[in-house]
């Protein structure tokens, strides 16, 4: 059987050079665990801007349509902001989503131990938590019309948007948190507005719908989403699968990526349809940007994107054990006291650059 397909699209800033040692992760699974993939690399946002003119070549679109997934590190930059936005590097990131239809957007949201001190929030309150919002992406109020500034009947403007959602796209992000459900603890918690909004109230009955008629055995519950805030910060750890809409789960989900300390830890995937082989079309990110600040000096942080890895080897490839393997080296080697800048708190620990996170990872993996 041919080895499963995974284009590597570094981008710009850090994503370079976090994606290295993601490389390296992944030809160590070659080497030592015996899973070959067939990686191809190619050009995205900025750099692909530099070559190109646009920020994803037509024939990337292309290929990115038929892998099996795809690993994206991050995009943009200063010297990019004077462009059109037509062309600005985000367009390709926000083409690939719209391209490859990907509706469920993974945010994990988990409290490594040897990091609970980085919380803003109480040892306690964070430690051992781990919980993965499921956020609608390619629908909603981002996208709904009618949108736009008109102007109004009183010589005054008028600014608009359209929170939409049809039955359909309610239907398959539900399926996508019931199917989370079931690998993880059989517990989902659906938020929106129904109490104010008739698309919050259409989406209460259609997750419920499909709970009832496809996932009768999962635990489903409902919630406000002003309640949802305040719960995540409250005791996080009463949660398990959160779904939710667009606008709400783009602030959730960054508030409970924030509830475990640095962006340089946090992984994500965006997930679409079924493809012929079963796979659903995948792309897998790090929540984290192109960091300018930082970039080329080494000091970024490459966890995040070593966790998005960990996320295609469990929801793409169905290596869930493998999944495991290279979440628990991360934890370990976090334990040890190894971090980059960014993890460096108080009690200090082993300083080391993006490459000697790798190394660390690699040494613990052997
Ligand atoms: P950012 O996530 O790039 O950086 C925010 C802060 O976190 C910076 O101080 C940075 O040094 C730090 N940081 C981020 N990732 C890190 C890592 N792996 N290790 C250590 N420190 C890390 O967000 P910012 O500064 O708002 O945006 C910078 C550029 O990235 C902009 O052009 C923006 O448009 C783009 N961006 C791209 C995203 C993507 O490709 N998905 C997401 C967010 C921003
Ligand atoms: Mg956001």
């Amino acid at each position: 059987m041919a080895n499963p397909s995974l284009l590597i699209l570094p981008g710009d800033g850090i994503g370079p050079e976090v994606m290295t040692e993601v490389r390296r992760v992944i030809d160590w699974f070659g080497a030592k665990r015996g899973l070959n993939f067939d990686v191809s690399e190619d050009l995205v946002g900025g750099a692909a801007y530099d070559k190109y003119g646009t920020p994803l070549h037509d024939d990337t679109m292309a290929k990115a349509q038929e892998v099996d997934a795809v690993l994206l590190g991050a995009v943009g930059g200063p010297k990019y902001d004077v462009l059109d936005f037509s062309v600005k590097p985000e367009r390709g990131l926000l083409r690939l989503r719209k391209e490859m239809d990907l509706y469920a957007n993974l945010r994990p949201a988990q409290c490594f131990d040897a990091l609970a001190d980085f919380s803003s929030l109480k040892k306690d309150v964070v430690a051992g938590l781990d919980i993965m919002i499921v956020r609608e992406l390619t629908s909603g109020i981002y996208f709904g019309e009618p949108r736009g500034i008109y102007p109004d009947n009183e010589g005054g403007r008028v600014g608009v948007n359209t929170q939409r959602y049809t039955t359909d796209e309610i239907r398959r992000v539900a399926r996508s948190a019931f199917e989370l459900a079931k690998r993880r603890n059989n517990k989902v918690c659906s938020m929106e507005k129904a109490n104010v909004m008739e698309s919050g109230v259409l989406w209460r009955e259609e997750v419920q719908w499909v709970h009832d008629n496809e996932y009768p055995e999962v635990e489903l519950s409902h919630m406000y989403a002003d309640n949802g805030a305040m719960q995540l910060v409250r005791n996080p750890k009463q949660f398990d699968v959160i779904v939710t809409d667009n606008l709400f789960g783009d602030i959730l989900s960054d508030c409970a990526a924030m509830l475990t300390g640095s962006l340089g830890m946090l992984p994500s995937a965006s997930l679409g349809a079924p493809m012929a082989n079963g796979r659903p079309k995948a792309l897998y990110e790090p929540v984290h940007g192109s960091a300018p600040d930082i970039a080329g000096q080494g000091k970024a942080n490459p966890i995040a994107c070593i966790l998005s890895f960990a996320m295609a080897l469990r929801y793409s490839f169905d290596r869930g054990d493998e999944a495991a393997r290279l979440e628990a080296t991360v934890e370990k080697v976090l334990a040890d006291g190894v971090r980059t800048a960014d993890l460096m708190g108080p009690e200090g620990g082993v300083p080391v650059s993006t490459s000697g996170m790798g190394d660390a990872i690699l040494a613990a993996l052997d």
